[in-house]
């Protein structure tokens, strides 16, 4: 099939390389000229496993303009898969989700299936639809239908190809074929057809969902603190019960990345304006924004200022796997460590120069978390980078001043710091000295 992809972010990109792999002519259309060279090059604009090499292995079919009008002309599918910002008052901004839509219109050809793979406002697509139908240049057939990702960063790849689950939200048979065909690729992926409204509803529903399962157990973890149980065990006994499941139960410093802390807001708003609290989801923000400051309040226990101290932040980016840094921990804490007159030592392995661009004063910004470490009065764990989990009691003491590790991921096991002569705090656990 030809099909047309809308934005270049990570939704857009992946699928759009996904559907080339298993065959289909894709062209990725972005507005960014500077973008489209680098992926001309071979290159991905996004630190994603695997991308690149799929990028090469499908350039025979895989294409990059800035050129939408040409790419939509004659694609049997258009994917909008731009960003979906939250605006100041937690909605959704759909600006670019419209813009895409009247270019698709003003192009289209021939008969087609416009899919929004945006994270969109439930009603969204009815809305899509009409404005194509409205802005259409020539008499084709055209559907808009709504098949929502569930792609995670750091996995995105693997999450597409083998995915959970296909949902295809449309509202005839018609289109349905068209997807069905479309996704005829990827064997073994369970399809579920719905209508377009419960398919934008399932994909806010899933985010919220876990959001709020973070929120809960970072809350049952407070409380463990608080009664000396001890978190790790907690979640453990809790997984068993397959009700339950074992998944998304990590208890630490909130949430943070493209998709959770915006669909929860954007869903609360949503209810609001239809007059209806979702008062669960309104908990899990309200815990997640609490929850990030988590390790600073431990920290002040320790120092009630932080002027002229020396803290070692190991770790930037929302969770390991990603450059990306919306909604990271770090852009709260490193920002108030710095305003208090700590000197930060930062390290992270590939979020670093991103978070130099933003915070400069203050920081120093280190090659190894064992560099970040030296001299350091304090250390604070933010992402549980692979690096940071093969640090040892004895790297923290021999390297810092004072020996106060504050971990906001449990990256160790408790027991190895006992009688090492580190403080050692995470979350949900006893403190070991
Ligand atoms: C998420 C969803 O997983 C994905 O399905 C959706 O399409 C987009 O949002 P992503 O934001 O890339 O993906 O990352 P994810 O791995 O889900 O982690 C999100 C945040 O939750 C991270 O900050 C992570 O550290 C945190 N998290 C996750 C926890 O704190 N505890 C957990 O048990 C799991």
């Amino acid at each position: 099939m030809n099909i047309a992809v809308a934005g270049t972010g990570y939704v857009g990109l992946v699928s759009g390389v996904c559907l080339a792999q298993i065959g289909h002519r894709v062209t990725c259309v972005d507005i960014d000229p500077a973008k489209v060279e680098l992926m001309r090059s071979g290159k991905s604009p996004i630190f994603e496993e695997s991308l690149e090499q799929l990028m090469a292995e499908n350039k025979e079919r895989l294409f990059f303009t800035t050129d939408g009008a040409q790419a939509y002309r004659d694609a049997d599918v258009v994917i909008i898969g731009v960003g979906t910002p939250e605006k100041k008052d937690g909605s959704a901004n759909l600006a670019y989700v419209f813009q895409a839509a009247k270019e698709i219109a003003h192009a289209i050809e021939r008969d087609c299936v416009v899919v929004v793979k945006s994270t969109v406002p439930i009603g969204t697509n009815d809305k899509v639809e009409a404005l194509i139908r409205a802005e259409l240049k020539h008499p084709v057939w055209v559907e808009v239908a709504s098949n929502p990702e569930f792609l995670a960063q750091g996995t995105a790849v693997r999450d597409t190809l083998h995915a959970n689950r296909i949902v295809l939200g449309v509202e005839s048979e018609r289109a349905e074929q068209v997807l069905r065909r479309m996704y005829q690729g990827f064997e073994d992926v369970p399809v579920l057809v719905t209508n377009r409204r419960s398919a934008e509803m399932i994909k806010y529903a899933s985010n919220d969902f876990l959001a709020l399962k973070i929120s809960y157990i970072n809350e049952i973890a407070n409380l463990c603190e608080l009664v000396g149980a001890d978190i790790m065990d907690v979640t453990l006994g809790m997984g068993y019960d397959e009700r339950i499941g074992n998944k998304f139960l990590r208890a630490g410093i909130g949430y943070g990345g493209s998709c959770f802390p915006k669909d929860t807001k954007a869903l609360h708003w949503l209810s609001n304006y239809l007059d209806y609290e979702l008062k669960t989801v309104k908990a899990a923000i309200e815990v997640n924004d609490q929850q990030k400051l988590k390790l600073l309040k431990k920290a002040r226990k320790h120092y009630p200022g932080f002027e002229g101290l020396t803290v070692a932040v190991l770790g930037l980016a929302f969770k390991p796997g990603t450059d990306d840094l919306r909604e990271a921990p770090s852009l709260h804490v490193v920002p108030t460590l710095v305003e208090d007159g700590a000197n930060v030592h930062a390290w992270d392995p590939v979020a670093q120069e991103r978070f130099q661009d933003i915070q400069d004063d203050g920081v120093t910004y280190f090659s190894s978390p064992i560099e970040a470490l030296k001299g350091a009065d304090l250390c604070m764990i933010l992402t549980e980078w692979p690096e940071v989990i093969a640090l040892t009691p004895e790297d923290f003491k021999t390297h810092m001043k004072t020996a106060i590790v504050l971990d906001g991921r449990n990256c160790y096991d408790l027991k190895q710091f006992m009688g090492t002569g580190v403080t050692y705090e995470s979350i949900g656990r006893a403190r070991m000295e």
